[in-house]
């Protein structure tokens, strides 16, 4: 993909965000777009482009009362097409939201048309983020290894839906092509994103005297260099977003690290090593990447009990667990479920909806980045 067609889209988007969103900016063939803009190796720096650029979208926006429908750049045979949604984006004939016009906020309404990505999307936690976040009228990116699972549940929310709230990616997140192109392919559909969820994980359960290096390493590449990566690269599309915007546009990274990251978790070091590895990441990124108007947070979910990392019946961790021996003289699956509930104050699992309420709330609050956020019923409290 050339170097223009990657920083452009993010840049045009952010031009279009009342601070709070940016509208859809998907890469078209158009000729005569509605707003040409001079070529960027007229400009010395970016920094000097983008400034040039966002003087004559603000006077078009003003003059005319409207956005433009599309937007090029002098000399390329693309153009980008602006609107509240995919369908009018693509379509590229005008925009149904007024420039001029101040949008209301609230508690309610805080991810309507936010375009969201969540790695690790096509199954267990991933996936009821995913459907929480297109219930909360948000569009969503659903970016997985398992690329068919991936498909199969954009497919049947877009259906559901009757227009397009979700698409499929495919995505290793432990690569670094394969995340870049993840964010290139995002680039070219919407412009970029208002929240990455960093979601992807895998856990191997093991005694510190037994488990083989390669699973240590699995463990560690998906969960804490995955987070890395995607954050080395989702933060460079962020940031050019909201140099678009002029420095007013706040944007989110979110980890899903868990209760294993707030406290160890014995005969499973790996897991909780990675996850302890996120939030310190998450600190530094935050103090980074601030400069830039992104917040980076962690959620740290307690057990999803009914989600397949538990109770898939071949690997799931209840027969793990009950495997290794790790929950004293439990002889059933249901013993070894009970032992874990029983250790809730609140009594019961995780559930997807509760990781939901956690990213909402990180969106919606605009002064704080860094944390970790635990979502365990009660189980663990942090001092
Ligand atoms: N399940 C729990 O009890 C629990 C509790 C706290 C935190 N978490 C965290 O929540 C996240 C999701 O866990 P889950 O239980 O839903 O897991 P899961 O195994 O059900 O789903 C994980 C998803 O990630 C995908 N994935 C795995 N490796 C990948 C890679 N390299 N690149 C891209 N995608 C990849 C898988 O295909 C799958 O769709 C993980 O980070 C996990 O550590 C889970």
């Amino acid at each position: 993909m050339d170097n223009v067609k990657r920083w452009v889209p993010p840049v045009v988007r952010g031009m279009t965000s009342d601070g709070e969103t940016g509208l859809v900016v998907s890469v078209i063939d158009a000729s005569g777009p509605a707003l040409t803009f001079p070529h960027p190796i007229d400009k010395q720096s970016i920094d000097e482009t983008v400034h040039a650029w966002r003087q004559l979208f603000n006077e078009y926006c003003t003059k005319n009362n409207s956005y433009p429908a599309s937007v090029g750049i002098a000399g390329l045979d693309w153009a980008l097409g602006l609107g509240v949604t995919f369908e009018e984006a693509q379509v590229a004939q005008g925009v149904s939201r007024n420039p001029l016009e101040k949008r209301v906020i609230t508690r309610a309404n805080i991810m309507q048309n936010k375009i969201s990505l969540v790695t690790g999307g096509a199954q267990g936690f991933g996936e009821g983020i995913v459907k929480g976040l297109v219930a909360e009228g948000g569009f969503v990116y659903i970016a997985d290894l398992n690329r068919a699972g991936a498909e199969a549940l954009a497919l049947q929310l877009n259906e559901e839906a009757g227009r397009q709230v979700a698409s499929a990616l495919f995505v290793d997140v432990t690569n670094e092509a394969s995340v870049e192109a993840m964010l290139d392919k995002v680039a070219l559909q919407s412009g970029s994103l208002d929240l990455f969820v960093s979601n992807a994980g895998v856990l191997k359960a093991g005694s510190v005297k037994e488990m083989a290096l390669k699973d240590f390493q699995f463990v560690t590449d998906v969960d804490y260099t995955g987070f890395f990566i995607c954050t080395k690269f989702a933060g460079r599309q962020l940031a050019l977003q909201n140099m678009g915007s002029g420095g007013k546009y706040l944007t989110d990274i979110v980890t899903i690290s868990s209760k294993s990251g707030l406290e160890g978790s014995n005969k499973n070091g790996a897991y909780a090593g990675a996850k302890f590895g996120t939030i310190g990441l998450t600190q530094s990124f935050a103090l980074e990447l601030v400069t830039d108007n992104i917040k980076v947070n962690a959620v740290c979910p307690g057990n999803f009990l009914d989600g397949p990392l538990w109770s898939d019946p071949d690997r799931g961790l209840f027969v793990q667990y009950l495997a290794t021996g790790k929950v004293p003289g439990a002889k059933t699956i249901e013993d070894v479920r009970r032992a874990y509930e029983a250790k809730v104050p609140l009594n019961r699992g995780c559930r997807t909806e509760d990781v939901v309420r956690a990213l909402c709330y990180i969106v919606e609050q605009k002064y704080e980045t860094g944390q970790a956020v635990p979502v365990t019923g009660g189980q663990v409290m942090l001092n």
